[in-house]
């Protein structure tokens, strides 16, 4: 009977082997042989794209070094090919014309929405709707994302930006000499930035279970930090997520499991009294409404009575654009500041950019007044400053990849066949470092955009590309010049030279630890 027994086990373990380590490897050696000068690999035990970039973290100090170096290994790939925790091949495109086919065909490739973060905070809404319903929600959320609507919410990012910036000069008049948290304060500049465009007024809290009240963003990214730690941790619970994807933690949760979920659900359920709130004061006084989120998607039901809107896509819409408004845009502007802090030439020539456009306003203002009055017309004149804020989202892109796609019919890409099933994903950071595109990559060099002519908008994506592009890069560079305009005419920015720096990809790709410049009051 043991025999039996220990026989059965033997070839489950066999089949469990040969399923999810000997077949991919098989497979992914075929597709090599089919492609020997297009296809590279990335094989790990589990699952192989996060095991690479753990790998590279702790070897090269970037989670992306095999990304953003796969062209010097190879200056004709156009695919890598990696093995899931389900012992699925996946394929990660790099080459930018077959990211673009990718990108041109939406409906064919998903997103992947078998996580719990998903199917509890953002299923419903912009970011992972499809078909008619996406089209409805961009066309509706667009609408305020034009950049000449952008202009509505100037005067609120110059406000939060100088409130959180007068912050610091509070804290380096009393330590002159210490290093500044820099991502940390352009995150919590875009973090109320969002907020207000999105509830109309300042980050309101949640009443956590021990009765602490957190900002709901900060909430919102502690809550899927939990769920993340907890994941990689915890074996059984990994096994029972590949097992059950979104519905993990419906299934015999433990404590811990189910605390996540409760913090989940009562992020929305602060979200949704405001809602109400603000619902109840629209319906008694209809003249209140302002120009955010809330109030416009308010006016749509209950003035124009639309029924396809729910409450649950309002809250999960808000959710979306905390997720991906405030980190993204908020490392982007710290990135800058770094390159600037080891580029003081470059420095100084944004300075006398900035310089130069504040002098066009009126003589008797003062410097701070200026800041005050600069229009969205300045801003998007200074061609500089957006140059080093290109150069910066080539070297450190906040998204240098996209989530992750399913294709869900058979398809094919350039020469590569996709079965239905297929994980694909498309990773812009690889050509931006390519040398054949960019001369010496790993440079920071603004002067590449100043003659914009020159370069091919295909190989440069950190938005995006396609219908699915970015909704907010405009409001991204406007915040990020804002925020760099203060800080360039306030303070000299210098490097922390006790900060040994490593480039980390967790919710977004950045520099890690963000303590990394210092600033001295001119
Ligand atoms: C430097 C800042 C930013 C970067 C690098 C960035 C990058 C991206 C990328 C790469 C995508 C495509 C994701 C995918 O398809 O998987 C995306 C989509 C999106 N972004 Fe951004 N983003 C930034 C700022 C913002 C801001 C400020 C907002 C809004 C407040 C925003 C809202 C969105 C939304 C809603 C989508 C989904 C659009 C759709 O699927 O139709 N992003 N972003």
């Amino acid at each position: 009977m043991i025999m039996v027994i220990l026989a059965v086990a033997l070839t489950i373990l066999v089949i469990i082997i040969a399923k999810l380590h000997i077949i991919p490897i098989i497979n992914i050696m075929i597709l090599k042989r089919k492609h020997p000068k297009y296809v590279e690999s990335i094989f790990h035990l589990g699952p192989s794209l996060i095991r690479e970039e753990k790998h590279n973290f702790k070897q090269y100090d970037d989670s992306l070094y095999a990304f953003r170096n796969i062209y010097k290994k190879n200056p004709e790939v156009k695919l890598i090919a990696y093995k899931n925790a389900k012992g699925q091949i996946g394929y990660a495109f790099v080459d930018p014309e077959l990211i673009k086919q990718v990108h041109q065909n939406p409906e064919v490739f998903q997103k992947q929405m078998n996580n719990p973060i998903i199917k509890y905070l953002f299923q419903d809404s912009l970011l992972f709707r499809t078909g008619k319903e996406w089209q409805r929600q961009r066309q509706f959320l667009g609408k305020s994302f034009h950049f000449d609507e952008i202009k509505n919410y100037l005067q609120d990012i110059k406000q939060v930006a100088n409130e959180e910036l007068q912050k610091v000069k509070q804290q380096i008049q009393s330590k002159p000499d210490s290093s500044i948290e820099i991502v940390k304060i352009c995150q919590s500049i875009t973090q109320e930035v969002v907020f207000r465009i999105v509830f109309g007024s300042t980050n309101l809290k949640v009443i956590k279970s021990d009765g602490q009240k957190v900002p709901i963003a900060d909430e919102m990214i502690s809550s899927i930090q939990s769920f993340q730690i907890l994941l990689r941790s915890n074996y059984l619970l990994f096994a029972k997520f590949v097992i059950l994807g979104k519905n993990v933690l419906e299934v015999i949760p433990t404590n811990k499991e189910k605390e996540v979920k409760q913090r989940f659900l009562g992020l929305k359920k602060a979200c949704l009294q405001i809602i109400n709130q603000r619902k109840k004061q629209l319906m008694t006084d209809p003249t209140q409404y302002k120009y955010n989120f809330l109030d416009q998607y308010l006016k749509e039901v209950i003035i124009n009575n639309n029924k396809s809107i729910t409450d649950e896509e309002i809250i999960q819409n808000s959710l979306s654009l905390f997720f991906a408004g405030t980190d993204t845009t908020g490392n982007l502007s710290g990135s800058a500041l770094y390159y600037l802090s080891i580029n003081p030439t470059i420095q100084q020539q944004a300075r006398e950019e900035v310089l130069k456009m504040l002098s066009q306003n009126k003589q008797n203002e003062t410097l701070e007044e200026k800041l005050a009055s600069l229009s969205l017309q300045d801003l998007s004149n200074m061609n500089f400053l957006n140059s080093i804020l290109k150069e910066t989202l080539r070297l450190i892109p906040p998204g240098p990849n996209v989530l992750s796609r399913i294709c869900i019919q058979d398809f094919k890409i350039g020469e590569f066949f996709i079965k239905k099933g297929t994980p694909v994903g498309t990773y812009f950071i690889s050509s931006q470092m390519n040398p054949k595109l960019y001369p010496n990559p790993e440079k920071f060099d603004p002067n590449r955009w100043m003659n914009p002519q020159e370069q091919n908008s295909i190989n440069f994506t950190p938005f995006s590309l396609g219908p699915r592009n970015c909704i907010g890069q405009h409001l991204a560079i406007i915040e990020a010049k804002c925020i760099l305009s203060y800080i360039l005419i306030h303070y000299d920015i210098l490097p922390n030279k006790d900060q040994q720096i490593k480039f980390r990809s967790q919710f977004v790709y950045g520099i890690y630890p963000d303590n990394f410049i210092k600033l001295k009051i001119r």
